[in-house]
């Protein structure tokens, strides 16, 4: 079986196609890069619009397959910028009537979710999915992703976003960050902000432009910004570990890139008789892949949707989608 995936949530414009094994025979991305500041909703969208198509052709050429060989067509329904997911829906709706395969909706952290999962060859792992809009510790429990813990304001992703814009940079500043990060030594206080299982990001922002505005040095506030932040997640994905029993986990979504992120988690997991797993960079990021792999999984559990009821979900939550490819 080999399904088509198209992503359209935020920044990025992508279309994957993958096999039944989760092999991604082809992968077609395209960023949209902001002048200044953040995300405009509606340029977003425009370069989606503009892109889609091309990228369509560039990841079936790649993949050296016909779009007869397409069994389904699956789009990221939500959560994510109205605009851009009603142009990636707008897409695969079409490309659905005119190849006359089924239509399948997706959601964007179940696929981010999914595609770690079935890489890491655990069969039910703990979660710590950190991107741009999102942080959540997840497990699965009785047919629901659980979200067990997350981000009480901003997802890390967008604060550290922020954070770079108001330090000089430009974005995206997570993997800008890390670089600045590797250059500083010095820990400087910020706010340690965990409540429970959940975390908060924008107490720390506040303070690192205040130490910034009386001439902290950059390195060192990136450097704190990374240790501080990325010691909250492990954390609570730690505290996850011992509720659930377990000792392994999983990271998915864009700044699961990370290195730092990638080794504290580490050596907390071998800490515990366990391992961390994350996926290559490719696929942690925003990729038509995870959504064209998980549309595989729900198509091949019956779900589809009819062209008329399939519209966007700009708030659809992790717990609030049926996962009937997984046992209860
Ligand atoms: P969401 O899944 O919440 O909708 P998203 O659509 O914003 O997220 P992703 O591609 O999953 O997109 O994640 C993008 C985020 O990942 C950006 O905020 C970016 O700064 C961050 N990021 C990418 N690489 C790194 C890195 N090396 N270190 C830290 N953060 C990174
Ligand atoms: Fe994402």
């Amino acid at each position: 079986m080999v399904v088509l995936g198209i992503e359209s949530t935020a920044h990025t414009a992508s279309v994957g196609i993958v096999g039944e094994g989760a092999e991604v025979l082809g992968l077609a991305s395209d960023f949209y890069r902001p002048t200044a500041g953040g995300i405009h909703p509606r340029e977003a969208a425009n370069h989606h619009v503009e892109v889609l198509p091309a990228l369509v052709g560039r990841a079936l050429d790649s993949a050296k397959v016909r779009p007869g060989e397409i069994e389904a067509v699956a789009f990221a329904q939500g959560p994510g910028l109205g605009p851009c997911l009603r142009a990636g829906a707008t897409v695969a709706r079409m490309l659905s009537l005119a190849w006359e395969r089924p239509l399948v909706p997706v959601n964007h952290c179940v696929a981010h979710v999914e595609i770690a999962r079935v890489l890491s060859g655990l069969d039910d792992p703990l979660l710590l999915y950190a991107s741009g809009g999102n942080t959540q510790v997840i497990a699965y429990a009785r047919g629901r992703y659980r979200v067990l813990g997350e981000t009480l304001d901003i997802g890390i992703g967008n604060f550290l976003d922020k954070l770079w814009i108001g330090l000089g940079g430009t974005f995206p500043g997570g993997p800008a960050l890390e670089s600045e990060a590797l250059q500083g030594g010095e820990r400087l206080p910020l706010p340690y902000s965990v409540h429970g299982m959940d975390v908060a990001f924008s107490g720390i922002l506040t303070a690192t432009l205040a130490l910034h505005a009386k001439g902290a040095k950059r390195a060192d506030l990136a450097y704190s910004v990374e240790v501080t932040s990325y010691a909250m997640l492990t954390e609570i994905t730690e505290r996850a570990l011992a509720h659930r029993g377990r000792d392994s986990v999983v990271l998915g979504g864009g700044v699961a890139c990370n290195g730092r992120l990638r080794e504290m988690v580490r050596a907390m997991t071998e800490s515990r008789g366990g391992s961390m797993f994350a996926p290559p960079k490719s696929l942690c990021v925003d990729n038509g892949a995870m959504i064209a792999w998980t549309g595989l999984l729900a198509f091949r559990a019956g779900v589809t949707t009819p062209v008329e009821a399939s519209g966007v979900e700009p708030r659809q939550r992790t717990d609030l989608v049926a996962t009937p490819w997984r046992p209860e």
